[in-house]
């Protein structure tokens, strides 16, 4: 086993640490040299005419379908429902003929997202998997399979599924936009050209990943904290929420940061950690106010942001500087950290990072 481990401590880490990889692989094949996107697979589906799109999957898959849902929305222009696969049938959806729908699992195992996958084919919908492992049972159910080339993940807790998952999402979202001619080319391939640097960018986090677990080791013993953000970044605190508690064992919420007031900021007492996401330039000053908000009650806040928004600093404790990108790719940077925050804080906590308890890697069951 150390020797799968590459050297790594635990399974986890190695995998965070093959992210740059990761992405490289997955987008490998897909972006041609003139920075076209090729998905040749889905070039026989009716996306010009399809009237919506749903997006169901569990867990961390959940959490990539969230901001799946956002970009293909605001960059297709195509209605998007997101659900947890275990709450979709159930809601008796609305599914038309022709409407498309994409799955999203790791394993290509998980019962509920299965299930839900099998009704959106019994009531009409074109169903595009994205998947990890090859030859799963909901790669050989769907009408069109995306892989994402992360390699085997082991840890219990994911992370490079969930970076391709979004690269994969982001891919399809291009390609419905100019499909569907809602946007122009040239914005399509400033994006396409931001994708070609993300593993770069991914390993200059993770070579300054020091400055993370620096704050992990002051903080590991905290009793709850708080993940906040908006638009894309709500979709991200979800998910370092999920990673936190997930091997840490500590509880935390993931909360949309202009819905605090609304009853959560009740929770924020002196000394509360708060990790607060303010990558999007145009909720920026919004975020801003929410920190102070927060501030005023005592939290202790460690922010990540984009290089360059040294503003930050006079209002949070900490500071995570993100390499630059396009403001459509950040979730897939802004992970590194959480993941990394996840990791050290459960290692110094002395938890089982890579099994912990009373959680499976795949579930079979629904
Ligand atoms: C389990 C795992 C999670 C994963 C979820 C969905 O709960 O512990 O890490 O996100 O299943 O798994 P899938 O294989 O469908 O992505």
């Amino acid at each position: 086993e150390a020797a799968e481990k590459g050297g790594f401590e635990h399974f986890m880490l190695k995998e965070i640490h093959e992210q740059p990889k990761a992405l490289r692989d997955t987008m490998a094949s897909r972006i041609a040299h003139d920075l076209s996107i090729n998905l040749h697979d889905l070039d026989d589906i009716d996306i010009e005419k399809a009237g919506k799109l749903f997006i169901v999957a569990c867990g961390t898959a959940y959490h990539a379908g969230v901001v799946g849902k956002y970009l293909i929305e605001r960059m297709a222009r195509l209605p998007v429902e997101v659900d947890i696969a275990s709450e979709f049938r159930y809601r008796q959806p609305i599914i038309s003929k022709g409407d498309l729908a994409i799955v999203i699992s790791q394993s290509g195992e998980t019962a509920d997202t299965l299930a839900a996958l099998r009704e959106l084919k019994r009531q009409g919908a074109t169903v595009i998997a994205i998947a990890n492992v090859v030859g799963s049972t909901i790669t050989r159910e769907a009408n069109k399979v995306l892989y994402t080339w992360a390699g085997p993940e082991i840890a219990v807790a994911s992370t490079k599924a969930y970076t391709t998952q979004l690269l994969v999402i982001t891919m399809i979202a291009l390609y419905m936009a100019k499909r569907r001619g809602a946007m122009k080319q040239r914005n399509i391939d400033d994006i396409v050209s931001d994708i070609i640097k993300l593993p770069d960018k991914a390993q200059s986090i993770l070579n300054g990943k020091e400055a993370v677990q620096h704050y992990a080791a002051q903080h590991f013993s905290a009793h709850s904290i708080f993940f906040i953000g908006r638009g894309l970044d709500y979709a991200l605190a979800m998910e370092g929420s999920l990673k936190l508690k997930e091997i840490s064992y500590i509880h935390s919420e993931a909360y949309a940061a202009g819905e605090l007031k609304h009853g959560t900021i009740a929770l924020i007492e002196p000394g509360t950690l708060v990790v607060a996401l303010a990558t999007q330039p145009e909720l920026f000053d919004k975020m801003l106010s929410n920190i102070k908000e927060v501030k005023a009650r005592g939290a202790v806040v460690m922010a990540v942001v984009q290089e360059g928004n040294t503003a930050i600093e006079d209002v949070a404790d900490y500071v995570i500087y993100l390499p630059d990108t396009s403001s459509w790719l950040v979730p897939m940077l802004g992970v590194i950290p959480l993941q990394l925050f996840a990791y050290y804080t459960a290692l110094y906590k002395g938890c089982d990072v890579d099994k912990p308890r009373n959680l499976a890697k795949s579930v079979t069951v629904e």
